[in-house]
């Protein structure tokens, strides 16, 4: 596995990162075993770039990775992790908080669950819109001087918000979605990243499984999955996903890969400062994902790729519309 640094401060990684969100009940059921299984296999292939969330799972994610690390090395994984989304008991969204406090108290939780002294990217996962950006990047400032944090991080915000955040401390990445049918930041946020020297960590590549095999056919989905909830994944907009996905299915025939290995491969193309973090709960998954890192495309296959599937040719947004309405990057 090739590796890369995130933007011109951040850790250097592997070139493809695990997401370990779907290990915690976002994409319905999924044994710990087979996760910790996941995880160790990944770091056994050199991805080392791990990316979690204190509000997966209500902690139940940092718990399980704290397992799979109890038998490795700690320096064999760079740890991501994002805070600040506030759930109930029952798993529903109550909002976020930024606030210094409230990221400090946040980071002592996640520490002891990860067991780990210190995380190497730590994030807010959305802007809280009730404090400004400084005050929240200027407390994790401050756990960086004190050692609990290598690299500061953000999710999900736009390029003013991150102008404002870089000024008060560098930023290793920005964590955004970004696929070949999500491609929102190609308008400016990109830009903005590269002229600040902050890297890309996208999620989404295969818009949560959306461009695989697995939904070439009709897939029932347990109310608790996220899609099941998700505009691409309803009704019209389905069956017109799934078409732009058999398009992608031709040339990846061609190709003799999966679709999903052709979007990561896609987004692989799209700059070396651009890192996916791909979601996985099983070895299997796991596999097939880190092969992609192997698929070099050509100039005319990417843009067959692009033809086949133009910008906002996809049905539905990647949020519902209360999720969207928190995006930063999408005001
Ligand atoms: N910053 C943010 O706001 C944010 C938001 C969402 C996610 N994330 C992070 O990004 C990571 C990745 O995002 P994501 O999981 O939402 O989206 P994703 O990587 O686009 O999709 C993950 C889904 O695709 C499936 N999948 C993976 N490889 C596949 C393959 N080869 N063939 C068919 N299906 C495949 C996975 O299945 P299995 O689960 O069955 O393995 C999972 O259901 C998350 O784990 C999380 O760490 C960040």
């Amino acid at each position: 596995m090739n590796r890369t640094q995130l933007g011109k401060s951040g850790p250097t990684v592997s070139r493809i990162g695990l997401g370990a969100m779907g290990m915690s009940g976002a994409y319905g059921e999924s044994s710990d075993d087979e996760s910790i299984r996941t995880i160790h296999a990944a770091l056994d292939a050199g991805v080392d770039l791990v990316d979690t969330g204190d509000f997966y799972g209500a902690g139940h994610n940092e718990t399980l990775i704290g397992r799979a690390l109890n038998e490795r090395n700690r320096d064999e994984v760079v740890l991501s992790v994002k805070f600040g989304a506030l759930r109930g008991p029952d798993g529903s969204w109550l909002g976020f908080d930024g606030r210094p406090n409230a990221v400090k108290s946040s980071l002592g939780y996640t520490l002891q669950r990860l067991g780990v002294d210190h995380v190497d990217v730590y994030r807010p996962a959305r802007l809280d819109p009730q404090v400004p950006i400084e005050d929240t990047v200027g407390a994790i400032a401050e756990m960086v001087d004190a050692g609990y944090v290598r690299h500061i991080g953000l999710s999900e915000i736009g390029s003013a918000t991150l102008r404002r955040a870089a000024a008060v401390h560098p930023i290793s990445d920005l964590q955004i979605e970004y696929s070949i049918v999500s491609r929102g930041i190609e308008a400016d946020i990109l830009d903005t990243a590269r002229d600040l020297g902050v890297g890309i960590t996208a999620y989404g590549v295969l818009s949560r499984g959306l461009l695989s095999d697995t939904f070439r056919a009709p897939t029932a989905l347990a109310a608790n999955d996220f899609r099941a909830h998700s505009p691409r994944f309803q009704g019209e907009n389905l069956t017109r996903n799934r078409e732009l996905v058999e398009l992608l299915a031709e040339i990846a025939d061609e190709r003799n890969v999966t679709v999903a290995q052709l979007a990561i491969a896609w987004v692989l193309s799209r700059g070396d400062d651009i890192v996916p973090v791909v979601g996985a709960r099983t070895v299997e998954r796991l596999t097939e994902t880190i092969a992609a890192e192997e698929i070099l495309l050509t100039s005319d296959e990417v843009a067959r790729i692009e033809n086949a599937v133009p910008k906002d040719a996809v049905a539905g947004e990647r949020y519902a519309e209360a999720q969207m309405a928190q995006l930063d990057s999408e005001a």
